[in-house]
């Protein structure tokens, strides 16, 4: 069965089509997931979640949360205790991230917890209702805050802390490319008769050339690639809103090299819908997911040339194993009081996700970046199979 699109967005981008000519991709996908009140991500539709399109981590287990408080509680010790430190959080989607840090610090890490400022911030506001009810006790505490990241980028005194996301860059609207015939082409999107079709069109921005020299990865012909500027721009801003501390940034990615090596001939575009992958952008407008890996050598060197220092990168599931999770596995096995109890196995199963190899455990990196802070040796970036 065909699945529905939304007609209403469909409409736009062929009125938008026909009246200027075919639009960069990057503009057609800025459309499809973020068009004030059409697209994906201001729809109200269950997006993370058995429910929803997709699971990320918070979703798979409240651990995830947990560790991640131990390295934030680190950070502030570091930063010296500062009260308040405010832990912004970009595209935080339901909330559930924040409501687990919230919850552990609350009864795990108390003195943390005192000095802890959460802020959201999400381009769409379409989630604001969940998260307020999920965090309504954290609420009546006044310990969370919800501001626009553009107001939060434009108008907000710099802020001593951490600037965390999970899933947040994958989000963001990309360009395509393609080499053809020795030159690089960009992806265009034109009206078919029934359809959107793809175009070949000159480069609409010219960093697009440049970003391929600047990272030592040409494309080889024919391979095709997308290219996250938004992630730069992204990057630039956050440096500017951070007075010192930590810029946390957990996605699936990997570094140049092997995100652009000639065996990934088509590029890492994938749509997500009802918990199935496809590679067509043009299908379920407006009710599918659209995303691209993380180039982390961009945010890297785009860091360093700002003055950013990288303290860390590792698979999330090394991260996750030196912040504890083996532990906390062994622990719930021990408390446990039968092994076949099914909230146990669970339970079990569910830390065990975040894990495996080839799944979220190893296709997820962890990027820590610095201002201000000098040279650190976070738990989390630790070699956890290190024999003592
Ligand atoms: C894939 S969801 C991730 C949700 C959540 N972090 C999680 O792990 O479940 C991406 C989120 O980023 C938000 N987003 C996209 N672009 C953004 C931007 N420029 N600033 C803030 N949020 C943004 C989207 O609205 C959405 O809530």
């Amino acid at each position: 069965m065909k699945e529905p699109e939304n007609k209403e967005l469909v409409k736009i981008l062929r009125e938008r089509i026909r009246a200027g000519g075919p639009i960069p991709f990057v503009e057609f996908m800025d459309l499809v997931l973020y068009h004030p009140g059409e697209g994906y991500y201001h729809s109200k539709r269950e997006k993370t979640g058995p429910g929803g399109d997709y699971y990320t981590s918070p979703h798979v287990h409240p651990i995830f949360g947990q560790l991640l408080a131990r390295q934030l509680r680190q950070m502030w010790e570091i930063l010296g205790r500062p009260a308040p430190f405010t832990l912004v959080e970009f595209g935080p989607g339901k909330g559930l991230l924040c409501s687990d840090i919230l919850t552990y610090c609350r009864t795990q890490l108390g003195d943390f917890y005192r000095s802890l400022d959460y802020v959201l911030a999400d381009i769409s506001p379409a989630g604001r209702e969940k998260q307020r009810s999920l965090l309504s006790p954290f609420l009546q505490e006044k310990k969370v805050e919800w501001l626009d990241p553009q107001g939060l980028f434009d108008r907000s005194p710099a802020r001593i802390g951490c600037l965390l996301s999970n899933e947040l860059i994958d989000a963001f609207p990309v360009h395509r490319v393609q080499k053809k015939d020795g030159k690089l082409w960009e992806i265009y999107v034109a009206c078919g008769l029934d359809s959107f079709q793809e175009v070949f069109g000159p480069r609409s921005n010219p960093a697009l050339e440049k970003y391929f020299v600047l990272y030592g990865v040409p494309l080889v012909e024919g391979q095709r690639a997308e290219v996250n500027l938004k992630a730069l721009e992204w990057i630039e801003r956050a440096f500017r809103v951070l007075r010192k501390g930590f810029i946390l940034t957990i996605d699936y990615g990997f570094d140049a090299a092997e995100l652009y090596e000639p065996s990934r001939r088509d590029g890492t575009l994938l749509c997500y819908f009802r918990h199935t992958t496809s590679s067509n952008p043009y299908e379920r407008i407006g009710n599918q997911d659209i995303t691209a890996h993380v180039n982390f050598t961009a945010l890297m060197k785009k860091g360093e040339a700002l003055g950013l220092q990288t303290v860390g990168y590792a698979e999330q599931f090394k991260f996750l194993v030196s912040l504890g999770l083996l532990q906390d596995l062994e622990n719930l096995e021990r408390d446990s009081p039968g092994n076949s109890d099914p909230g146990f196995l669970k339970n079990k199963l569910a830390m065990r996700n975040l894990l495996i190899p080839g799944g979220m455990g190893t296709l997820f990196k962890v990027l820590c970046q610095s201002k201000e802070v000098g040279n650190v040796d976070l738990l989390g970036f630790q070699d956890p199979f290190r024999k003592p």
